[in-house]
């Protein structure tokens, strides 16, 4: 059992949670994630590492509440425990030598980006950070952004907070100005596949941090796999990072959307069972 220290909402949809597990915080590095399941017989999920403390011994992950798992975890609270939480997963963001970097990260996409761009930072990159989100509500981890002192810029579908554009637009600024040498985007993946279509047209090499459906996260069950450059890859094991000039994207979204109705039961299924908060 591992025992939740932490939580915090950070916009509607989104929340941060901090998990007691020593030995898993002694080997994180960033861009690494994590399989959890919230009770026994639960569903196995991948979260993305957002932070954690080799000498406190703890980590943390930020989730977005899109189904039946991620409700459940929500309503979690300091004190209780998760049955199970495996990792570090996947390799590590490569970091460093990269030279100037624009990081970007679209939606819940911030919770992988903030590390990356951290370790980048610390591994002597030049990163500026492009923050996109459909509204200000859903924007998250703009002060941790400012606070580590990169160039930031934080756009919104709808103009809510920072500029009103799609993160494609400060991107293509920075591709046209000569301004960087590499890019490194995570979020949903048609923000992927049009950061990389952007990025392509500059010969900026580009690399994506997938999110296919994981069953094992260990090689084994195959569900996870991507085609990248005609070959066949798993998301866990050889990613989650990919060239995503290279990355099939019309495969990898409709591979997401394999257990689509299922899911939509399950969502359903939990609604009506849930006795933790009032029914509206
Ligand atoms: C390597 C990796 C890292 C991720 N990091 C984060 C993160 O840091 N923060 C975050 O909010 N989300 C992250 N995700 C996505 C997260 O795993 C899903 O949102 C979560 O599994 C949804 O579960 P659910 O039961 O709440 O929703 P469901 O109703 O089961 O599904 C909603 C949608 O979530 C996705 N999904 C569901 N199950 C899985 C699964 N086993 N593997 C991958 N995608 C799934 C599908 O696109 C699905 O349509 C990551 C996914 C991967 C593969
Ligand atoms: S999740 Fe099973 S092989 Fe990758």
């Amino acid at each position: 059992m591992f025992r939740i220290l932490h939580t915090r909402q950070l916009s509607d949809a989104v929340f941060e949670m901090g998990v007691e597990a020593p030995t898993i915080a002694r080997k994180v590095r960033a861009g690494q994630f994590l399989m959890l399941r919230v009770g026994a017989g639960g569903e196995r999920i991948p979260l993305t590492f957002s932070d954690w403390s080799a000498e406190e011994g703890w980590v943390r992950f930020i989730f977005m509440r899109v189904g039946k798992t991620t409700h459940a975890l929500s309503h979690m609270a300091p004190g209780d425990s998760l049955a199970d939480l495996v990792g570090p997963l996947g390799n590590p963001t490569h970091a460093g030598g990269l030279g100037r970097v624009a990081v970007v990260g679209g939606g819940v996409g911030a919770a992988v980006a903030y590390p990356v761009a951290r370790a980048m930072v610390e591994a002597g990159d030049d990163v500026t950070a492009i923050l996109g989100a459909r509204n200000a509500g859903l924007l998250v981890l703009e002060d941790e952004f400012r606070a580590m002192g990169v160039k930031l810029e934080v756009v919104t579908d709808d103009g809510s907070a920072g500029r009103k554009a799609l993160v494609t637009a400060p991107l293509k600024e920075l591709c046209e100005a000569g301004a960087i040498d590499h890019a490194f985007a995570v979020g949903p993946a048609i923000m992927m596949r049009f950061c990389a279509d952007t990025t392509a047209e500059f010969g900026v090499p580009t690399t994506v941090s997938l999110n296919p459906i994981m069953v094992d996260g260990t090689g084994m069950c195959g569900s996870c796999r991507v085609t990248v450059g005609g070959k066949t890859r798993f998301g866990c094991v050889d990613g989650p990072d990919f060239d995503g000039h290279a990355v099939d994207f019309a495969e990898l979204m409709s591979r997401q959307r394999i257990y689509a109705e299922e899911e939509r039961v399950s969502a359903a299924a939990y609604e009506e069972e849930c006795t933790c908060r009032p029914k509206e």
